[in-house]
């Protein structure tokens, strides 16, 4: 008798097909923590000259367009730039808001928003001071660091976009 039977095909295929369903989302699941790269010159060049270029992944693009529409009194400052930039900048934002996002970080922001609230911070949101409970407010005040608006100031690879716990150091002072 041939012990590789039909029957044993039918449970060894079914076990495969078991495997590669569940092998593929786990790690579709694991790349989506990460929000990539900044990827626009005129972003990082412009946006990116008094602080650090944030993942457009983070807001919504209600807040991004809020944000580009008051460039004018930017948090006391001034951030305005010619109609041409600003539409470009604006178009990039949008196109990767969290709300066009698949990542698992931009989910779990947008869940925490209410649909009428239009955050002009990332550091705002309910989600971000979820994450930072344990991070005591003074030691945002540190020297090195200033404010949570300072991402990268603890979160040795945030311009990678990632934001993995284990990467995060906090200056002494
Ligand atoms: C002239 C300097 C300047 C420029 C240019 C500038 N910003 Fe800012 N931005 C600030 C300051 C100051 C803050 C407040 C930082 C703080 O709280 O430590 C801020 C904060 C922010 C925050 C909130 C950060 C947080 O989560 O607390 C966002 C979002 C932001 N800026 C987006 C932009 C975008 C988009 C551009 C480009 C169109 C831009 N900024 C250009 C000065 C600037
Ligand atoms: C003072 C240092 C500090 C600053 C500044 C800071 N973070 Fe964090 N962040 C942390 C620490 C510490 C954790 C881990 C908290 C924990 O595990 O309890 C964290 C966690 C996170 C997480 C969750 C990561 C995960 O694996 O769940 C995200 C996302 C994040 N930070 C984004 C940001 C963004 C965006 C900014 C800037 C707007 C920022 N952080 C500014 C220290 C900081």
């Amino acid at each position: 008798m041939n012990p590789f039977g039909k029957s044993f095909f039918a449970v060894l295929s079914v076990i495969l097909s078991v495997f590669v369903l569940t092998a593929g989302p786990a790690r579709g699941e694991e790349n989506s923590e990460l929000m990539g790269k900044v990827a626009n010159k005129a972003y990082i060049k412009e946006c990116g000259a008094c602080h650090f270029a944030y993942q457009p992944q983070f807001l919504p693009k209600r807040s991004w367009e809020k944000i580009m529409n008051t460039l004018d009194s930017h948090f006391g400052d001034s951030a305005t730039l010619d109609e041409a930039t600003r539409a470009e900048i604006l178009t990039y934002l949008v196109k990767n808001s969290a709300d066009s996002s698949s990542s698992k970080l931009s989910r779990k922001m947008l869940a925490s928003l209410s649909s009428t609230e239009t955050p002009l911070r990332i550091s705002d949101t309910p989600y971000f001071k979820r994450k930072h409970r344990e991070v005591r407010p003074n030691v945002f005040k540190r020297k090195s660091i200033g404010s949570p608006a300072n991402c990268a100031g603890c979160h040795l690879t945030a311009e990678q976009g990632d934001y993995d716990e284990h990467k995060v150091k906090i200056p002494k002072n």
